[in-house]
């Protein structure tokens, strides 16, 4: 398997874009590059990039969010780390095989619109690992 190409993003959890966005944008200083709405998955995402990276803040739109259990049990902060990687089902299979649990039956679309899947956090250590395919 190719190695992973870089960071892509730290997924981050605020009770509010406004709560992340005062830190992120103004107490550090970076660019918002982009805010869109996934009411699918109950969430308001912004997008900062960092250099090579970017800093993903995840707000919920509603109380059964993608982020709302997370935000009730353990409060704002680092939510997932997204690996960017060349073959998506490659890299999938070398994770399973490895021992990795697979969450989900197969890829879905990100919120930056490319394929994406996500791996539990109880076989990778306690972080929630998204993989993302960037052609
Ligand atoms: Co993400």
């Amino acid at each position: 398997m190719t190695p992973p190409r870089r960071l892509n993003h730290l997924g981050i959890a605020v009770a509010s874009l406004d709560e992340g966005l005062k830190v992120w944008r103004d107490q550090l200083g970076l660019a918002v590059h982009e805010v869109v709405e996934l009411p699918e998955r109950g969430l308001r995402i912004a997008f900062l990039p960092c250099g090579e990276t970017m800093i993903e803040l995840l707000a919920p739109l509603r109380d059964d969010s993608e982020v709302s259990a997370f935000l009730a049990k353990r409060g704002p902060g680092i939510h997932h780390v997204c690996v960017e990687v060349v073959d998506l089902a490659a890299a999938t299979g070398h994770a399973e095989a490895a021992g990795t649990k697979m969450l989900g039956a197969g890829p879905s679309i990100g919120a930056e619109g490319f394929p994406v899947r996500f791996a539990h956090p109880k076989s990778t250590a306690g972080v929630l690992v998204e993989l993302l395919e960037k052609a």
